[in-house]
Formats: C-alpha cells, sequence, structure tokens
C-alpha cells in the first residue's frame, strides 16, 4: 500500500505548514453558515499550489473535523451535464433538511480542459446556485482558462512544505512503519523535493526496499575496478585462455570497453607495439559495424577476442610499474550520453504519462524514480521494453 494513502493526515494537527490556510477555510465555511458575517459571502475557496502540499487532504479533513459531508465531484462529472443536473442540483437546493451540513469538493480543477468550456462554465453557475460551500483545488490557478473561476471565488494559495518539516513528516512515517533509513539520505531526499511532500513519501517508500540506498555510488565504484583491473591484465598480463574471458566480469557493454581500451593504449605500448594494438582495435570495429549491419552476432566472439587476446598479444614484453589508466573522454561522454538519454527519455515519457507529471521533472528526478522502476509490477504496468530494463538494472 501506498504510504502517501497510509499516512494521509487525519486530523488538522497533522497538516505541516499550511496554518494560515487552515485559518482561511474554516472562516470561510463558517461565514458560509452562519452566513451574517459579510453580506456576500463568497461561495466558493480555491486551495491552489504545486501538488503534495496538502490541498486535498485538508479539505477532507476539514470537512471531517467540521462535521461535514463531502460532495466530491470530478471533472469528468462537471463534463457531463446530464449527471450534474441530475445529481447535483437537487443535493444543493434541498438546504438543511438534515443536519448535517455538506462541502462540495472540485479536486483538481486543471484537469478541465480548455477547449471544454462547457464543464467550467458549469462550475461558474453552480457556485452562483450553491447552498453548500464549494471547495476547488487546483494546480495552477492563473491559467487563462480560469478566470472566470478566479473572479468567482476566494484564493487561498497553499505554500510548498518547509525541508525540515518534511524531515519531520517522513521520520514519523518510518516510525509507524518500524523502518530506518540513514539520516544523510533522508535530508538528501527532503531537498530533493522541493516543497512536495508527497514525492518525499514516495522517495521514502522506495528507499525503505532497495536496502542500501547508497548503492549506486558503490557500483560506481565497482564498475571502475573492474575495468581497471581487466586493462591490467590485458596490458601487463602474458595472453592466456584466461585473458579471452577477461572481460565477461566487467559490467559494462562491449562499445564501452572498446572506447576504454582506445583511450589507454598509448599508455602501455610505444612503436611497433602501438601499431599492432591499434591494427588489432581497427579491426574490432569492423566486426562491430558489420555486427550491427548484419545482425550477425556470431562477430561479438572476434570481437571479444581481438579486444582482449588480440591487444595483449600486440607487446613483446610487459611493461613493469603501474600504469594509471585514463576514462576514456571525448567519445564516451557522447556514446554514453546517447545511450542513456535515448532510453531514459524513453522510459520518462512512459513514467511521466501514468503519474500525471512533466517529463521534465521525471529527466530531473530519475535517480530517484530509478528506485521506483525497480519494482517489477512497475516495470510491467509501464511496458518497458527490454532494452529500457537492461538500462534500469546497468550500474550506473
Ligand atoms: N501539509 C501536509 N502535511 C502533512 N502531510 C502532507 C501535507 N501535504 C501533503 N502531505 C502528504 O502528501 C500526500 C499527498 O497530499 P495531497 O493532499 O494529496 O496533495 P495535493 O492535493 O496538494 O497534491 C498526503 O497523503 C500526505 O501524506
Ligand atoms: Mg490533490
Amino acid at each position: 500500500m501506498q504510504w502517501t494513502e497510509k499516512h494521509r493526515p487525519k486530523s488538522l494537527h497533522e497538516i505541516k505548514d499550511q496554518d494560515e490556510a487552515i485559518l482561511k477555510i474554516k472562516n470561510f465555511i463558517g461565514t458560509f453558515y452562519l452566513g451574517k458575517l459579510t453580506k456576500t459571502p463568497r461561495k466558493a475557496l480555491v486551495l491552489h499550489g504545486p501538488p503534495g502540499i496538502g490541498k486535498t487532504t485538508l479539505a477532507h479533513v476539514i470537512a471531517k473535523e467540521e462535521n461535514l459531508e463531502i460532495f466530491e465531484l470530478n471533472a469528468s462529472d462537471l463534463r457531463n451535464k446530464l449527471k450534474l443536473k441530475e445529481i447535483l442540483r437537487p443535493a444543493i437546493e434541498q438546504k438543511s433538511l438534515i443536519r448535517k451540513g455538506k462541502i462540495i469538493l472540485v479536486d483538481e480543477v486543471d484537469g478541465i480542459s480548455a477547449v471544454d468550456r462547457g464543464g467550467l462554465m458549469e462550475l461558474l453557475s453552480l457556485i452562483t446556485l450553491t447552498n453548500y460551500p464549494i471547495i476547488i483545488t487546483a494546480n495552477n490557478i492563473w491559467a487563462p482558462k480560469l478566470s472566470g473561476l478566479r473572479k468567482k471565488s476566494e484564493l487561498v494559495r497553499l505554500k510548498e512544505i518547509n525541508y525540515n518539516s518534511i524531515k519531520d513528516v517522513m521520520i514519523n512515517v518510518l516510525r509507524k512503519e518500524n523502518n530506518f533509513i540513514n539520516n544523510n539520505f533522508l535530508t538528501k531526499i527532503a531537498i530533493n523535493a522541493k516543497g512536495d511532500l508527497r514525492s518525499a513519501i514516495n522517495d521514502l517508500q522506495t528507499a525503505s526496499i532497495t536496502k542500501d540506498p547508497s548503492s549506486n555510488l558503490v557500483d560506481e565504484r565497482n564498475k571502475e575496478t573492474d575495468i581497471f583491473n581487466a586493462l591490467k591484465l590485458v596490458f601487463k598480463g602474458k595472453p592466456t585462455n584466461e585473458t579471452l574471458s577477461i572481460y565477461d566480469s566487467v559490467k559494462m557493454p562491449i562499445d564501452e570497453i572498446i572506447l576504454w581500451v582506445e583511450e589507454n593504449i598509448p599508455a602501455e605500448y610505444q612503436r611497433r607495439e602501438l601499431k599492432r594494438a591499434y591494427d588489432l582495435l581497427s579491426k574490432v570495429d569492423i566486426f562491430r559495424k558489420r555486427i550491427y549491419r548484419q545482425q550477425y552476432w556470431r562477430f561479438l566472439v572476434y570481437e571479444n577476442i581481438l579486444l582482449s587476446y588480440g591487444v595483449s598479444s600486440s607487446k613483446k614484453d610487459v611493461k613493469p610499474g603501474f600504469t594509471s589508466y585514463k576514462k576514456p573522454t571525448r567519445i564516451l561522454k557522447i556514446w554514453m550520453n546517447n545511450q542513456k538519454t535515448f532510453k531514459k527519455k524513453s522510459i520518462a515519457k512512459k513514467y511521466a504519462r501514468k503519474v500525471h507529471v512533466g517529463e521534465k521533472r521525471i529527466m530531473s528526478e530519475f535517480p530517484i524514480i530509478r528506485n521506483i522502476l525497480k519494482n517489477p509490477e512497475v516495470r510491467r504496468e509501464l511496458r518497458l521494453s527490454d532494452e529500457e530494463i537492461n538500462y534500469l538494472d546497468k550500474p550506473i
């Protein structure tokens, strides 16, 4: 179960950083029911602000504390005029026969598309007619299509949640879950959330599933020692049968290994040795091209042999001493970026569509979303391709 649902605040004192808004909503409902404080009380109040700061939660909790029933309408209910007339009009016109008051909640009014003005017009006429207070939530109340709504409602801006409060909430959730996560990591999540408490709790939940949230960093380090060791054995060791399988233990695609070898040949070989090694490397490249063009994967074997045994046997003597190998710079960067952003983008696109968040945001928060994407169920739901899954499983 999602922690954001499981631990959704049930009373006002659990809601962080929104004291001002709480007062305003209480006031709004109070004037509405007592009626007399202002001559023409506004009948609708819009809670607006970015996602994950408590808009929906506040509406529900206030209703509960004020002992009001919630009558919730979504964008598609509004679009359906018939439904509105049938359900809502009677509901708003039969005033106070029952003692329990009502709040009408229109959550995420942004969802009503600008093209479909009907829904919005209907909402405006409801505001005029209603006998019950209407609470509306919106991410962006300044959208042009909402100008009519702005004029008819009281606007209450909810603030992004302070990062200390985010941490407090996370610690509380962990306590209830009997879970523990290292403090530095909590701070990181809290800062990264940029005021969005929902995404912080989601990140927390995924972090709690991954045993060691810093494992990505460790992988990065392992990856480098692997390739360094392999290069050392190829360049400095005698070519043997083991040399043939040397790259198997390196968790890196062969294309990337080629770039490492290429970059570091000059550090080890001179003159004729250098020429021989580069000759072999050019043959590797030819096989590589053939593999891509003809999809003839058996050539991979040759590619591998040339790159390991071949390069290793290009030297006459073993060069003693320590050589510090360099990370391939220019080409590797281009190559890796192309590879990465390509798959990352296609994954981000699928994910963005599902969670209704912008693709850009997903891209910028990819390191954290990556953890969510470890879940096989999520992968299935997003219909990730094998290549995309490979990309996700590869150490960063
Ligand atoms: N101000 C807050 N105080 C405590 N928890 C919050 C707050 N805002 C959001 N949350 C947490 O984030 C989740 C999503 O909040 P929600 O009210 O749905 O956000 P919004 O409607 O603004 O997008 C809630 O279930 C709750 O766990
Ligand atoms: Mg909401």
